[in-house]
């Protein structure tokens, strides 16, 4: 596995590639990896073949996280993820510094101004507008085929697909299946946060999940029933915090007034200062 700290290094590497016709597959992350990360990689790998290159990047992007939110203290085990890269098959490992992607003066940022605007948007307004620039860059420099994101960030799938088409990006997005705990518990970097009580009652996230699918199984629900009944769930949880539950159209994210089967649903909980997501289509 080799590692590109340089984005000049990272895009000569790319453009000869290019130029022998692999094709190359890639699997942008923050690090503090875990199994959902990695399906990522193994999904990149797939689709690229054996004579592909499969790319994975790890860079806590700081233009994402608001001033109030966790970028200081966000995980990081940089000879770990090295490891559990190199035995996922990774071919380059892709750890630019801060200076590489935002060299002083930088001033240019991309906005998506629809899918972006709910949930995620709503609840942390200048988030999109960080993982946006931030993945353009990165398309750019890695020049990939494919790029793999994860279902567990459903808007950010969206609205980074929504990028892709309107300005023309020659690469396609693939979305892979959430990874979970056996009780449930979608993965991130972030469950490390919690305590062990708020890690036993954080399977709230899931179980809002099911029984939002089970409510709606027979007949459609009015959305706003429906979030009242999740709402008070989870309030049956001393250490958690709803920050939004929300009804939509999977393709769209138009909210749904009366929720059927097939709609998405997702919802963020605070535990203390950290804040989980997750989803799921009823
Ligand atoms: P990060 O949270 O590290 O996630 C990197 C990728 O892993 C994303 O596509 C995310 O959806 C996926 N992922 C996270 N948890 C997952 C799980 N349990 N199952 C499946 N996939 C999972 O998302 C980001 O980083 C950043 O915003 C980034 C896109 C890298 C831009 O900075």
């Amino acid at each position: 596995m080799r590692i590109v700290t340089s984005v000049a290094a990272m895009q000569r590497l790319a453009k000869e590639f290019k130029a022998k016709n692999v094709p190359i597959g890639f699997v942008p992350t923050m690090g503090y990896l875990h199994e959902g990360h990695l399906s990522l990689v193994k999904r990149a790998r797939d689709l690229v073949g054996n004579t592909g290159q499969v790319v994975a990047s790890i860079y806590v992007n700081p233009t994402q996280f608001a001033p109030t939110e966790d970028l200081s203290k966000y995980p990081r085990d940089l000879a770990r993820d090295k490891k559990l890269c190199r035995d996922a098959g990774v071919d380059i490992l892709f750890v630019p510094s801060d200076k590489e992607m935002y060299p002083a003066g930088y001033s240019t940022y991309i906005v998506e101004e629809s899918l972006s605007k709910t949930m995620e948007g709503a609840s942390r307004p200048t988030h999109f507008r960080g993982v946006m620039t931030i993945v353009a860059k990165l398309f750019n420099i890695v020049l990939p085929e494919v790029a793999v994101f994860g279902q567990k960030d459903f808007q950010q799938a969206a609205v980074i697909q929504k990028m892709v088409t309107d300005l023309n990006f020659p690469l396609r997005i693939v979305v892979a299946p959430t990874v979970r705990e056996s009780d449930g518990l979608a993965m991130s970097s972030r469950n490390k946060y919690l305590s062990p009580a708020q890690r036993e009652q954080a399977t709230i996230l899931s179980q809002s999940l099911r029984y939002a699918r089970k409510a709606v199984l027979k007949h459609p629900v009015s959305a706003a029933q429906l979030k009242s009944e999740v709402a008070k769930l989870i309030s049956e949880k001393n250490e958690a915090r709803l920050d939004y539950v929300a009804f939509f159209d999977p393709k769209t994210l138009k909210p749904a007034e009366q929720v059927k089967r097939g709609d998405q649903i997702a919802l963020a909980v605070f535990f203390g200062k950290t804040r989980l997501i997750d989803n799921a289509k009823l």
